[in-house]
């Protein structure tokens, strides 16, 4: 039975440097919008959110590899789309370079990189950490979600 529940830094850290995902940016504040999955006993997942209503970013998405394939990752991006949508995106980005066809399966689209609003490209991850070859894709939040 998995939960989700808000993780201390020491937690999401953990997940993320074991996965190679970028934390150079991150501060104690980006963790009041990160949300982690547990089996009760440890954390095996974890996702990000930067909130710049209307638009947010979906970061950090990361299952611990032996408990892949099992509906984690899919109940990960479901509380994230529904924290979004409480916190009155309407549009939510991410970056990929290997998960294209995961997202795809929620209905997030590849979208030019040029035609992110400013607060997207402002972030780090966008302007820096992620590769240029990153793709930019893009999900309009339903409004009765
Ligand atoms: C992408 C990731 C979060 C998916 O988590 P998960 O818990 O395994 O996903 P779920 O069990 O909910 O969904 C599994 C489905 O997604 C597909 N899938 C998983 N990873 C995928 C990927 N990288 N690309 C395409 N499809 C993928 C599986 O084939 C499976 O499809 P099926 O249901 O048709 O068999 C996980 O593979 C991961 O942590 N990858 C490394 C980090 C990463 O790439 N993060 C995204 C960067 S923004």
């Amino acid at each position: 039975m998995i939960s989700i529940y808000q993780p201390t830094s020491a937690d999401a850290l953990g997940l993320l440097n074991a996965a190679n995902l970028p934390t150079a940016d991150l501060t104690e504040a980006h963790f009041n919008y990160f949300w982690a999955a547990t089996d009760g006993r440890l954390p095996v997942g974890i996702v990000g959110l930067e909130p710049f209503a209307p638009y947010g970013l979906l970061r950090s998405l990361v299952v611990s590899p032996a408990r892949r394939n099992q509906g984690i990752g899919t109940h990960l991006v479901k509380h994230v789309e529904t924290m979004a949508h409480q916190l009155n995106i309407s549009e939510l980005y991410l970056l990929t370079v290997t998960a294209q066809e995961f997202f795809e399966e929620f209905d997030f689209q590849p979208i030019s990189r040029d035609s992110a609003p400013a607060a997207i490209r402002k972030t780090w991850e966008f302007s820096g950490l992620c590769p240029v070859s990153s793709l930019l894709m893009k999900k309009n939040l339903r409004k009765n979600k």
